[in-house]
């Protein structure tokens, strides 16, 4: 084979996504496939029953959840509402199994910055850098946030509630090659940002980007509809009884950013309405 041809599939595996290799040779499943079919003949390998077998997990698609929908969002609201501190939320995000990101993420991306912060802010999913770390924020869109964050005086690193900031994503585990989140990925993922939120009970929220915005305010509005107001923020699946809505301000996420620069001066009028309104709260 040629250069242009090994050129060719490395750049088809990076465009689905394929970016770390896991072992230093590839499996050869064909080969495989092909010595099981020699040895057992194709009637021992698909079985009559496939709804009772193994096939059923080999052949099911990664973004597909691995309980049916229904059942896994009873779960997911189930163990996010048990947990009574953040740690065990953390826990209980860790033991889920009803969302498939988790197989093919490295690490669980819950928290970074102060928990006791007057501030959250709540991003999309991890990337990479941020699934080797196991941290939100750490990659090239981190390093922009916290520039933006520290032109009003705010730092992740900071031990004051008011001068710090507390940050998570709406997505606990990375997706696969940083494909958007689906529908059924963020609806199985509310339950456990919602009890975040309430855990962290902080005075204001920042929802930076579409995803977060949209998912979180139940809404379809694009995220520059969205921008420049305040909105009441509610748990959507969680009770909430004796909770207060908390003011919310949804602002461009720093990916977009990094791809259109202009827009920075739209963010840094959303930073200066956060400012104003931690000042007419006192905090
Ligand atoms: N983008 C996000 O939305 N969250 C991260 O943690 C990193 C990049």
């Amino acid at each position: 084979m040629n250069q242009a041809v090994y050129k060719a599939a490395l750049q088809f595996y990076v465009d689905s996504g394929v970016e770390e290799a896991l072992m230093d040779e590839p499996v050869n499943r064909i080969v495989d496939m092909a010595e099981k079919i020699a040895e057992q003949g194709t009637e021992k390998l698909i079985p009559e029953n496939p709804e009772s077998s193994n096939l059923k997990v080999e052949t099911r698609s990664l973004s597909t959840p691995l309980l049916g929908k229904a059942e896994a969002l009873k779960q997911a609201i189930n163990a996010a509402q048990s947990a009574q501190t953040l740690d065990e939320l953390r826990e209980a995000v860790a033991n889920f199994d009803g969302i498939s990101l988790k197989k093919t993420a490295s690490n669980l991306v819950f928290a970074d910055g102060n928990s006791v912060a007057h501030i959250m802010l709540i991003g999309e999913a991890p990337g990479a850098d941020e699934d080797r770390q196991g941290l939100p924020f750490v990659g090239v869109s981190g390093q922009l946030l916290d520039k933006i964050l520290k032109c009003i005086d705010i730092d992740r690193k900071d031990s004051d509630p008011a001068k710090s900031i507390y940050i998570s994503n709406m997505i606990n585990w990375r997706p696969p090659g940083n494909r958007n989140p689906n529908a059924t990925e963020i609806e199985l993922s509310l339950p456990f940002i919602e009890r975040h939120i309430q855990l962290a009970q902080p005075k204001l929220l920042i929802f930076c980007g579409g995803i977060a915005a949209k998912s979180l305010l139940n809404t379809t509005d694009s995220i520059s509809k969205l921008r420049k107001k305040w909105h009441n923020y509610i748990p959507q699946n969680l009770s909430h009884n004796s909770q207060s809505p908390i003011p919310a301000l949804a602002t461009y996420h720093p990916a977009y950013l990094l791809r259109t620069p202009l827009q920075k001066k739209a963010v840094w009028a959303d930073m200066l309405t956060l400012q104003s309104k931690c000042r007419e709260m006192n905090l």
